[in-house]
């Protein structure tokens, strides 16, 4: 049975495919401030601003392209049973190949009914806009976990990172839990390594590479494969 690798990415690994991170701006996303755009409280004053907001993050995926680190993971495949658990909402890892890719928080790329969160849509281009409404009639809203949601898919990752035999985390400041805390779910024996270029700290048991993710992700996976 090949060696199980569970690498949990955030913003980071998407840097250098041009989508900015979102704590490297003081406070702010893109101009705006979190709670005016990524909150349900948000969502209920103002639906417009929320939509559009995302609408430009949206707009930036789809110009963006996989970076040598999303590609250098999807080789990793060839001797490793490779579970990649990300923050992000991009589609960056599924694009350069990776099979198997849990988001977090929510993909932008989909809309999801406001009654029946089971109806979850494909967007084609990259709007999505007021009176964009679901098989019940009701508004879209974007598939993304916002601040104060639940995070559905946590159950599933921490199963995951439970079953490491390596932990691989790239890019994130892990500064938002619950996804920080699944660095903690890993078995006594799981070997844990962490590339960022401006390390957040964790426990000593971490080898800390202190790389951008565009050369520090090829060259371990180099390192994997010898
Ligand atoms: P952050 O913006 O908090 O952290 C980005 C991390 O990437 C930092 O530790 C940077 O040092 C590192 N970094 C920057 N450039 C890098 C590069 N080229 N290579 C590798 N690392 C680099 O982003 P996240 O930790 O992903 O949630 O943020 C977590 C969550 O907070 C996001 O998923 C999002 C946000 O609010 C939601 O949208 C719900």
């Amino acid at each position: 049975m090949k060696p199980h690798i569970v690498v949990l990415t955030g913003a980071g690994i998407s840097a250098e495919s041009g989508i900015r991170t979102f704590r490297d701006s003081d406070g702010t996303w893109e101009n705006y401030r979190i709670e005016e755009v990524a909150t349900p409280a948000a969502w209920k004053k103002d639906k417009a601003l929320v939509l559009e907001f995302y609408n430009q993050r949206r707009k930036q995926v789809l110009e963006a392209n996989p970076n040598p680190a999303h590609l250098a993971l999807v080789h990793l495949e060839t001797a490793y049973n490779v579970s990649i658990v990300t923050q992000n909402v991009d589609d960056l890892h599924e694009r350069a190949g990776s099979t198997s890719v849990l988001h977090l928080h929510g993909e932008i790329r989909k809309a999801r009914s406001t009654v029946n969160p089971t109806e979850i849509l494909e967007i084609t281009g990259w709007q999505l806009n007021p009176g964009d409404t679901c098989s019940k009639g009701s508004q879209l809203r974007p598939h993304i976990v916002w601040f104060g949601e639940e995070v559905p898919a946590l159950q599933t990752a921490a199963e995951l990172v439970s079953t490491a035999d390596m932990l691989l985390v790239i890019g994130t400041s892990l500064a938002v839990y619950p996804a920080a805390g699944l660095i903690y779910d890993t078995p006594p024996e799981c070997q844990k390594i962490l590339i960022d270029p401006n390390a957040p700290s964790v426990s000593p048991d971490f080898t800390i590479i202190k790389k951008q993710a565009g050369t520090g992700v090829p060259e371990l996976v180099n390192q994997l494969l010898r």
